[in-house]
């Protein structure tokens, strides 16, 4: 495991309680102390390319911060572990490209850590797409906002829009054919802070993110409209995570082709509690054992990277 600051704690903690967790690597020696003690069964290094030579070692996870990932990740798929990456595991299609080819070429795990893939309520709503209830999905919107974390390697984009592509994409089950963004960098230079950003698929479905920590709501929703019913997912929200609307336009025979609306029911179905990055390393090491489409999740985190990649160019076009 390499990286093991904010979030790579997270990741530490879930896999000593579910694998043999052999090595962790860190550059901070205040860090690679502090987790030495808590983990004394585990072997301290402040260099990867001891995990890559360790033959105990079977798989790699990796969350150093976003531009190291590539480079790391192709070390580890190279030296023939199986790598878990945070997201987005490369800052161009290309890049990805090349990693998913040397996993499916040696048979390796490549797996990014889209984490809203594993939340049971992104579960549900995609339940809910794909059974139909929601009649023809028309639509689908998310809004991810916050005053802070403010970044200076990596734009909003790219911190924030990696969520919601990532399930939006899981959602529709499509790729965008045509991706806008616009934004602007009011803090940082170069680093956007306030981004909006418009995607049409070839379906005709169009979908809308708004991404910024520059902003009075903490948000954390994804909308998704349907012909027949609307779903909302409220990560904010304690126990209503998510909530649907039977809501929707019809035509009466006797208005002859006019639309009226129509409203019913407002519920909210029980999502189960499990913790999402539970879920996420329980699945990455099933891949790794062998059980399920290893190339499945190396080939969607793909498509979020193309996604990413078409949205930053416009957004550096419209910033030219
Ligand atoms: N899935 C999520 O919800 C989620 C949430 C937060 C962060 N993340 C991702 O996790 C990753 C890390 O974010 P963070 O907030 O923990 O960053 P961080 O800066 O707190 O931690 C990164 C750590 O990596 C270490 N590091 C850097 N280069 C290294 C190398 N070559 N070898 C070993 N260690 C190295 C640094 O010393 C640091 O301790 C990012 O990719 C971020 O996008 C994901």
């Amino acid at each position: 495991m390499a990286g093991l600051g904010h979030w790579g704690k997270n990741l530490v903690r879930n896999f000593d309680e579910l694998a043999d967790l052999r090595r962790l690597c860190d550059l901070a020696p205040e860090l690679r102390e502090a987790f030495a003690r808590r983990y004394p069964n585990a072997r301290m290094c402040d260099d990867f390319g001891e995990l890559l030579e360790d033959a105990d070692v079977d798989a790699i996870v990796i969350a150093t911060p976003v531009p190291t990932h590539y480079v790391l990740a192709k070390q580890a798929l190279e030296a023939g572990k199986h790598v878990f990456v945070e997201k987005p595991p490369a800052m161009r299609g290309e890049e990805m490209e090349e990693l998913v080819a040397i996993a499916e070429d040696r048979d390796l795990t490549l797996m990014p850590g889209h984490l809203l893939l594993y939340h049971p309520g992104v579960r549900t709503m995609k339940e809910l797409v794909d059974s139909g209830a929601l009649g023809d999905v028309l639509c689908v919107y998310g809004n991810r906002q916050n005053l802070g974390i403010i970044r200076k390697d990596e734009n909003a984009l790219w911190s924030l829009g990696v969520h919601d592509l990532s399930v939006i994409l899981y959602l529709l089950g499509e790729e965008p054919s045509e991706a806008w963004a616009h934004g602007n960098s009011f803090l940082t230079p170069g680093v956007e802070d306030v981004v909006f950003c418009y995607l049409r698929f070839p379906s005709g479905k169009i979908a809308h993110m708004h991404l910024s920590w520059l902003d009075p709501h903490k948000m954390r929703k994804i909308t998704v409209v349907g012909r027949d019913k609307m779903v909302v997912f409220d990560d904010m929200e304690l126990e209503r995570k998510v909530t649907v609307y039977e809501k929707g336009p019809w035509q009466p025979a006797q208005t002859y082709g006019e639309w009226q609306t129509r409203t019913g029911d407002i519920y909210s179905p029980k999502i189960p509690n499990d913790e999402p990055l539970r879920l996420e390393c329980e699945h990455f090491l099933s891949l790794v054992r062998g059980d399920g489409d290893r190339s499945r999740v190396a080939r969607d985190g793909a498509a979020v990277v193309r996604a990413l990649e078409q949205l930053q160019s416009s957004l550096a076009a419209v910033a030219a």
